[in-house]
């Protein structure tokens, strides 16, 4: 007799070679509906299985976690988990687990995109060519403003703010940043200058946020930290939308107290707040910061080799919390699966 292999449903469609490695090593399937998973098609599924895979776009809370008895493993598309309450998972023995590294490239190429967008008003002058208002060289035209020599200034000293800084080598800028702690060898790598937060603000010509979502970053940035901001500052946020008090910010944007903002993702995970849309001096982009063919690639092997290695008792490699009483007995973490093994 076979032993009956665990159920692991995903709230979306992966690619079709996740969908194969997970078929060959789960009882799986997915949501099949082209639409976002609801709460009730969650929950109605959940007390069946062992494996759950997500995006950002699913929240994972208590109430739900009580419901889910077999579950031993979450994975979620992103590097970011603020969707999910860990501490609830961890309580019920529920592995956690993120996609680090593999998107981190993607994310401060669209930090870049962004910084260069708003500085140099690129969207602005392609809308301007295509309506057909562009009728020659003109000295006074979309002037910009410089971004070599200037100071870029990084809140967080992760993976992504680490590779925001690698970029900024053939701008020379200086780099400074701020973090819950100074990082040796972030300094020694990119020449950046620890400072505290104020400083952060009131120094950078280029602000670009690199830290999670958690109770100590949400709605840090308001009012009196744009007053800190010099005037001619651009403001750039692939980090969570939350981060920033949003409306405080739309203010600042329209009395001139920042010059400008690139943004990758809003308060409202599911639209932007309507008067941004308004403002000419800001860039958006619909939450893309992870966003290319080969990195959602990645994301998504590396998901589904943490949800194998917990299903078959392994530590998941990517796992965001500790947990004492796994349902599945854990051995030690194998070395990562490529992806000739899909
Ligand atoms: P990471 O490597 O974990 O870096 C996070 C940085 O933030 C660390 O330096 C960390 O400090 C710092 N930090 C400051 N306050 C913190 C707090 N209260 N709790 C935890 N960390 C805090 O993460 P990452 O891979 O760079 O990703 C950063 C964030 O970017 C993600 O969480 C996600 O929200 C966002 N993101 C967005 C996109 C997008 O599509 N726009 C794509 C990827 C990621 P320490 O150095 O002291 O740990
Ligand atoms: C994207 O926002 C992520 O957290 O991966």
């Amino acid at each position: 007799m076979t032993a009956e292999k665990p159920k692991v449903w995903a709230t979306f469609d992966p690619i079709p070679s996740v969908v194969n490695y997970l078929k060959e090593r789960s009882d799986f399937s997915f949501n099949e509906s082209g639409e976002l998973a609801t709460r009730e098609m969650i929950r109605a599924h959940l007390p069946d299985l062992q494996g759950l895979f997500v995006t950002l776009r699913d929240q994972i809370d208590e109430p739900l976690l009580g419901e889910a008895t077999n579950l031993k493993v979450i994975a979620t598309l992103s590097v970011g988990y603020d969707g999910i309450d860990i501490t609830a998972a961890t309580q019920h023995g529920i592995w956690v687990t993120n996609t680090p590294d593999v998107l981190t490239d993607a994310t401060a190429d669209l930090a870049w995109g962004l910084l260069l967008a708003v500085a140099r008003r690129i969207p602005e002058g392609d809308r301007l060519v295509r309506e057909g208002k562009y009728s020659g060289w003109r000295h006074n035209l979309m002037l910009g403003t410089d971004i070599s020599g200037k100071t870029l200034g990084i809140w967080g000293a992760g993976r992504i703010a680490q590779a925001v800084a690698r970029r900024a080598a053939g701008f020379n800028m200086q780099i400074i940043y701020s973090n819950r702690h100074c990082k040796g060898e972030f300094e020694q790598a990119t020449c950046a200058l620890c400072v505290d937060f104020p400083e952060l603000l009131q120094r950078s010509d280029f602000l670009v946020l690199a830290v999670p979502l958690t109770p100590e970053t949400h709605g840090r940035i308001g009012w009196p930290e744009f007053n800190l901001m010099k005037r001619s500052a651009i403001l750039i946020n692939i980090a969570r939308g939350a981060i920033i008090r949003e409306e405080e910010m739309v203010e600042a944007l329209r009395r001139g107290r920042i010059a400008g903002a690139g943004l990758d993702v809003y308060v409202d995970t599911t639209g932007i707040h309507k008067k941004l849309g308004d403002l000419d001096q800001v860039v958006l982009t619909p939450h893309v910061g992870s966003a290319t063919v080969e990195t959602r690639e990645n994301m998504a092997l590396l998901a589904a080799t943490n949800i194998v290695d917990a299903l078959q008792g392994r530590r998941p490699q990517n796992a965001v919390n500790e947990i004492t009483n796994a349902r599945a007995q854990t051995e030690p973490t194998r070395a990562p699966q490529n992806a000739e093994v899909l």
